[in-house]
């Protein structure tokens, strides 16, 4: 009986592997025939000869020895997050392209350590902005489009979110409550979903007005809405830099803003006069336009309220592309980052500042792959100019995503190859097709005809900016993904962000190297 199961099982193995060397040897053939012509790669010469990939292995063996040998034993002092929205992998690897060729670094590729973060919540396989904020930077899984709040309260709940049992606290707490200064940066509104999961805690991300919270039929004195949360409550109170877009949450309908927008609010508050009457025994200041900011003495401010935009503020390409002098002209994200970082230094007892590359999502929700990229390297810009401007020996930087999103890159292009091109061979239906192409979302409407099949698509529709890139399914908006997306590390205890984890972990262990919070003591 026990000879015989061997047997089977030698056979089994057998079989297998036979399978698999067949498998392989068509796949290889294949691969062989679809790129037959043998034309020598053109970009970069050197990467011909065996050597250079010696030497790259070399450096970046010793680059790991040395960071081993740095023994992290110091606290972190300050502690940035920076938070790339909808930043897939597939995000990240396409950047690279933009930023010349498959070889280059995005930033924080060179950071000594990576790992894997698993983004799902307690409802959902595929997340969102909302569930996703709360496990980040508060160490707990929650429901799809609740913020702030561990999985008991159900989105959309008028009650649940306010019960102290159910309010989730995070890192920004534990940062405010050993005397540190936290600060916020998006570019997103100041009340979207992923920086209010800094200050936050609320049943449906959409509640950033009292105007939301009454369409969604609940009282707004009793259901405090995220925009009153950020200027009334504890942890938003103590916020000591907030810098992004959103006016037209924190003003009357009755009221316009510095560029001629109405307020959303419908209860008569104006949270920025609030915002600056709560402070007005501290030096704070409140600022709306790129020029009101670079006037900021910036070297003596303890409270700074910047909001740049009634809305989101815009896509970096587009700010790029547009007249610099406009009075409306708006900072950049590393521009933001950068003031952030001048006021927190203030404090000997150090920070906590989270930063937020909103709109690499939104470019996506749309299909712009482009613009998703070019604010994908804007984020990087900031990292950058975060790393530059503090010690590695005592300020833990962080990078990573919330949720994935269903880009893909793919055709077998040629290395010189613009990746927001087309793919080097025409598909199997005689049409050229895209590098770049997204599984779901508005491009299905230039991809597809309504009789004929897909649509025939040309370099020069390609080269636009605002160029919508092909998806397979119709929709609105596309979907995030649900891949894991990846951890990067650079500071005091930047090992532990090393491996495949919860997304939950990522708070704990950004606590640990700081010593702060319930992880303060956590030992082996
Ligand atoms: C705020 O807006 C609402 C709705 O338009 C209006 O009824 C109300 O009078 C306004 N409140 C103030 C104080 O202007
Ligand atoms: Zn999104």
């Amino acid at each position: 009986m026990e000879i015989r199961h061997n047997i089977l099982q030698l056979r089994l193995l057998l079989v297998s592997v036979l399978f698999l060397a067949i498998g392989h040897a068509q796949g290889d053939h294949q691969h062989a025939r679809s790129s037959a012509v043998h034309s020598l790669p053109v970009k970069n010469p050197e990467e011909m000869e065996a050597l250079y990939w010696r030497e790259n292995a070399q450096s970046t063996l010793a680059a790991k020895l040395a960071a081993l040998e740095l023994a992290h034993t110091k606290k972190a002092k300050n502690v940035i997050l920076f938070l790339g929205d909808g930043m897939s992998i597939h995000t990240v690897t396409a950047t690279r392209n933009l930023l010349g060729d498959s070889s280059a670094k995005v930033y924080f590729e060179q950071f000594p350590y990576t790992g894997l973060s698993k983004t799902y919540c307690i409802n959902r396989q595929v997340a969102d902005s909302a569930c996703t904020a709360t496990a980040y930077l508060g160490g707990v899984k929650g429901n799809y489009g609740t913020i702030g709040v561990n999985a008991n309260v159900p989105r959309y709940d008028c009650k649940a979110a306010y019960e102290a049992a159910n309010q989730v606290d995070g890192i920004a707490k534990w940062a405010q409550d050993v005397g540190k200064d936290v600060g916020l940066v998006t570019s997103a509104r100041v009340t979207h979903a992923s920086p209010a999961g800094v200050y936050a805690h609320i049943s449906d991300r959409n509640w950033e007005n009292d105007a939301e919270v009454i369409s969604a039929q609940c009282d707004p004195e009793e259901s405090i809405d995220i925009a009153r949360q950020l200027v009334e409550w504890d942890v938003g109170k103590r916020l000591k830099v907030i810098l992004g877009g959103g006016r037209q949450n924190f003003l009357n309908n009755t009221e316009r803003d510095e560029a001629g927008y109405q307020g959303y609010r419908t209860d008569g508050r104006n949270l920025i006069k609030n915002w600056l009457a709560d402070k007005k025994d501290q030096k704070a200041s409140y600022v709306w336009s790129h020029k009101g900011l670079t006037q900021l003495d910036l070297d003596n401010t303890d409270y700074l309220l910047g909001l740049f935009a009634s809305g989101h503020l815009p896509y970096d390409g587009d700010r790029e592309r547009s007249p610099k002098n406009s009075p409306l002209a708006d900072p950049s994200l590393t521009e933001l980052t950068e003031a952030a970082i001048r006021v927190l230094s203030r404090n000997d007892e150090g920070f906590f500042l989270f930063v937020e590359g909103a709109r690499i999502d939104m470019a996506h929700h749309d299909n712009y792959a482009r613009r998703s990229l070019e604010d994908t390297a804007e984020f990087a810009r900031a990292v950058q100019k975060a790393r530059e401007m503090t010690s590695d020996q005592d300020t833990l930087i962080v990078v990573t995503s919330d949720h994935s999103h269903v880009l893909t890159v793919n055709g077998y292009p040629r290395r010189e190859q613009d990746i927001t091109g087309l793919a080097d061979k025409d598909a199997d239906d005689n049409l050229p097709y895209n590098i770049l192409s997204y599984a779901n979302g508005p491009g299905y409407a230039g991809t597809y005809t309504k009789t004929d099949g897909r649509k025939r698509v040309t370099q020069k529709h390609t080269e636009y900016p605002l160029y919508v890139s092909p998806s397979m399914v119709p929709l609105n908006a596309d979907t995030h993904g649900g891949d894991d997306v990846t951890v990067f590390a650079s500071g005091p205890y930047a090992q532990y962000f090393s491996g495949n984890y919860e997304q939950t972990n990522i708070p704990a262990m950004m606590a640990r190297a700081a010593g702060i919070g319930p992880y303060a003591n956590v030992q082996p």
